[in-house]
């Protein structure tokens, strides 16, 4: 087996960029390839067939790219295109979703007994959650909350401003959230509205930490297949893609990756269907 692993990330835009430092901070020497459907986002209100065709295209750009490993860094494509994604990555190259590490991790707070869940409407409807941990804790009270215009805000840069706040209470003053003790920001892009999220809850409810839940999978599933650290130098390269230029891709991708990070654009019209 590949002794040295390439990780292969993909997203509808920014968000799976949470998901990417996370990674990157559990496994700084393994090479990271991350495609961003820019052009495509949001996904969350695309239909299921949309998001499979463009799931299926990016895991054959990044296995092309090299990717021994992929991770499905967006929530409606791991709801929807889960299968299809590991059906084109083949049996050699093992794919984790966002949904499955999140869903043990829920599992397995046995003191819990009333989750939340907010996500796209890709996601919520899909009742991928709902019916994983329905399957591993019957007893557990789940409700969840399709939010659909909170992921264009972060996209276009409005997370920590007054106008996330206000939406963010528009969609969770809903009665249905009153008894939640823990809240699953079931979306990639929702970890840059965590502290909007916690103000609005005073801090009396556990948002979870998705990117770090799923990068701790991630980091786990590989533990066989990393060379000892100590043989490695320095932080291994990360590529760049995405379908679409757009200000807010390059200026998070610089945030988080530093300004001299290259990025290229590669349109999923121009790779195979
Ligand atoms: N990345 C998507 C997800 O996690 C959210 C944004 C979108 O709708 O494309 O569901």
């Amino acid at each position: 087996m590949n002794a040295d692993p390439i990780i292969g990330i993909f997203d509808s835009g920014v968000g799976g960029l949470t998901v990417l430092k996370a990674i990157r901070s559990c496994l700084p020497e393994i090479p990271v390839v991350y495609y961003g459907d820019t052009a495509h986002m949001p996904y969350g209100d695309k239909s299921p067939d949309l998001i499979r065709s463009y799931t299926r295209r990016i895991v054959r750009f990044l296995v092309d790219r090299g990717a021994s490993h992929i991770v499905i860094a967006c929530n409606s494509a791991s709801a929807v295109a889960g299968d299809i994604a590991r059906q084109e990555a083949g049996s050699r190259v093992p794919v984790t979703d966002v949904v499955e590490p999140v869903v043990q991790e829920v599992a397995q707070r046995s003191r819990l007994h009333c989750v939340g869940i907010i996500g796209t409407r890709a996601t919520i409807q899909s009742g991928i959650y709902q019916k994983h941990l329905a399957a591993l804790r019957p007893d557990l009270d789940v409700r969840s909350l399709a939010t659909p215009l909170l992921a264009p805000l972060v996209e276009e840069g409005f997370a920590g401003t007054p106008v996330a706040r206000e939406v963010i209470r528009h969609y969770l003053k809903n009665e249905l959230f009153r008894p939640i003790e823990c809240l699953i920001p079931a979306c990639t892009h929702y970890p840059f509205l965590f502290e909007d999220l916690n103000d609005f809850f005073w801090g009396r409810v556990t948002i979870l930490d998705t990117p770090h839940i799923v990068a701790h999978a991630v980091q786990k599933q590989l533990s066989d297949r990393i060379v000892s650290r100590q043989n490695k130098q320095s932080e291994s390269p990360v590529q760049v893609h995405f379908s679409m230029d757009t200000l807010s891709f390059r200026q998070l991708c610089r945030l988080f990756l530093g300004s001299d990070q290259e990025i290229t654009e590669s349109p999923l019209s121009s790779l195979p269907d």
